[in-house]
């Protein structure tokens, strides 16, 4: 018996924004040059699953979960759901598809347009499947809204009218109206207080068990990821640099970058941390990302392979299922996080878009 393939599975994916060109560079016969916010990006997410995304801002998490989502279209690589192609998908298949993979937006208030009712807002992407009276969608509107924890009676009320938490339940109820498989929650809480955080990834978690959703839960909160996800795939500019099971991943971290995050992190007691590895020095642009380690402008364990070859991501025997793009993975990986130092990053500017 053959085992089915995992809900997604994106192989190689590369999404890079080309820049325009100066006149100037042009007459040079400059190429043109492209911000390469993904770049070669493997992973697979299982049914009712959930992979955390976590990496600092500017790693390419939106833009991955874009580019899953069919928001943005790959350079290249491929996005199998369920065993198909969807990369190369057109027409009727990919309108099929889009209902089975849906987005939470990063922002909240932006992404819910302020002059649409609660439930033109949330039924709005009904509208887009097929001839559906306004009736209809206002009743399954009200069914929905107690399902994300809002009052059905809700329904006429502005996006403005809501909470900040309100808002993301919005989010949430339009993203789950058309039963989706998949759902890209890209910072679904960190505008929200401690408390409404909490329910709303409770949410997200009892619907998970519930409904059997898969969720990629994109997050710069490493306790959300902790108490919500069953994977964690950590993303520093463009790349995956380790993968594996929450716990382990959070917990032993291997890669000299997962500690440096996990440094970075309020601990109980700061006399544990030795003044050891310091991590320093500028991020690179990613106009222009260097060869070899894009972590080796900051690593305490550079060596010279480093800055030529880039590290693939390979399992590390002594961790059984964490994945890790290192060339000194088995040397570092008993190194505790808390010996790490982490200073304010210094970033080398990355151009604004075309
Ligand atoms: N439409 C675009 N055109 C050009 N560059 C873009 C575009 N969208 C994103 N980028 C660039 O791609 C890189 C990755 O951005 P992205 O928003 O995916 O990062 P992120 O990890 O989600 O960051 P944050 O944690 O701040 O949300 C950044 O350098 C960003 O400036
Ligand atoms: S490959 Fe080299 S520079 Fe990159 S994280 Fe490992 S030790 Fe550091
Ligand atoms: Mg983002």
């Amino acid at each position: 018996m053959t085992a089915s393939p995992p809900l997604l599975e994106v192989r190689d994916l590369v999404k890079h924004f080309p820049l325009n060109r100066g006149f100037a560079e042009y007459l040079r016969g400059e190429p043109i040059r492209a911000v390469h916010a993904v770049d070669g990006v493997s992973l697979t997410v299982g049914r009712g699953e959930t992979l955390g995304l976590i990496g600092e801002s500017g790693s390419g998490k939106t833009t991955l979960g874009w580019v899953i989502a069919k928001l943005h279209e790959p350079s290249s690589g491929q996005i199998l759901f369920d065993g198909i192609d969807v990369t190369v998908a057109q027409g009727a298949r990919l309108k099929a598809w889009r209902r089975r993979v849906q987005i939470v937006f990063q922002d909240p208030v932006g992404s819910l347009d302020p002059r649409l009712r609660a439930w033109q807002v949330v039924g709005e992407a009904l509208q887009g499947q097929r001839r559906i009276s306004r009736a209809e969608i206002r009743r399954r509107v009200f069914e929905m809204l107690p399902t994300v924890g809002l009052p059905p009676d809700c329904l006429d009320q502005y996006p403005h009218e809501f909470s900040g938490g309100g808002r993301q339940r919005l989010s949430l109820a339009r993203a789950l109206i058309l039963q989706p498989e998949l759902i890209v929650l890209d910072e679904p809480t960190s505008a929200l207080d401690v408390a409404v955080q909490a329910q709303i990834l409770n949410r997200l978690v009892s619907l998970q068990r519930e409904r059997g959703y898969s969720y990629i839960l994109i997050t710069h909160n490493v306790a959300a990821v902790r108490y919500a996800s069953h994977r964690v795939a950590v993303m520093y500019l463009g790349e995956i640099v380790e993968v594996g099971p929450v716990r382990a991943v959070l917990e032993k971290p291997v890669h000299p970058y997962t500690k440096a995050l996990i440094a970075a992190l309020p601990v109980p007691d700061a006399r544990r941390r030795r003044t050891r590895y310091r991590i320093s020095g500028e991020i690179p642009t990613l106009v222009r990302p260097p060869p070899g380690c894009r972590f080796a402008s900051r690593c305490p364990f550079v060596i010279d392979r480093c800055r030529v070859e880039s590290p693939k991501l390979r399992e590390i025997p002594a961790h059984p299922g964490q994945r890790v793009a290192c060339h000194r993975a088995e040397e570092v990986a008993d190194i505790s996080p808390l010996t790490m130092v982490v200073p304010p990053p210094v970033s080398s500017a990355t151009p604004a878009p075309a």
